[in-house]
């Protein structure tokens, strides 16, 4: 009779796992703390661009425009992509664009991080970093959002919900998650 167990050891990750989700979602701060928990390094894809500029991602909407912002954003996406495994956190648009969604469909396992209106507001109350939410009512900008998006970030591979709970409840939920998705269990670390 076949014995159907996977007696393999836990593997490590041979594939970047990519973040998804709107402004306030928690891709960092769940990105943050999966990257410990698979022992593989957190990349923050709008700190990278930042770096890239010499630029806030405020002053890159404000000098030059959101084009520009998202054809930067398109080229530090494709180079980090080709880079060794890691948990990166994507932008909020960045899946949103078909180049970048392609490559992260063919070479990484993607997460959408999906939350409500209610938290994504709350969460990003206040903060003066994110140039879509400084115009307008934040909370109806977010909503519009949701609706063109979340069909898209749909596409991801995995999909967890994320709202008040605490941080370490969503990030197990994302690990149990992957492990579903992969077919196997991952080494993590205590
Ligand atoms: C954006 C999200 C932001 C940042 C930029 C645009 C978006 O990143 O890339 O302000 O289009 O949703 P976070 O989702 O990390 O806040």
């Amino acid at each position: 009779m076949n014995d159907q167990r996977d007696t393999r050891p836990p593997t490590h990750l041979d594939r970047t796992i990519v973040l998804v989700g709107l402004m306030g979602a928690g891709k960092s701060c769940i990105g943050k703390r999966l990257a410990q928990a698979l022992e593989v390094p957190f990349v923050d894809a709008d700190t990278e661009i930042e770096k890239a500029a010499g630029l806030t991602i405020a002053e890159i909407f404000a000098k030059y425009g959101e084009p520009s912002f998202r054809d930067g954003e398109r080229r530090v996406m494709a180079r980090l992509l080709q880079g060794p495994p890691c948990v990166l956190a994507a932008g909020g648009g960045a899946f949103m664009d078909t180049e970048t969604r392609a490559l992260i469909k063919r070479g990484s396992v993607s997460i959408w991080l999906r939350a409500d209106l209610d938290t994504l507001a709350g969460r990003t109350k206040g903060r003066s970093h994110r140039p879509l939410l400084n115009h307008g009512d934040p909370r109806e900008t977010l909503a519009q959002l949701m609706e063109k998006r979340y069909p898209v970030y749909a596409e991801a591979d995995v999909t967890v919900d994320t709202g008040p709970d605490n941080p370490n409840v969503t990030t197990t939920a994302a690990l149990q998650a992957l492990e579903r998705h992969l077919g196997r269990p991952l080494a993590t670390v205590s």
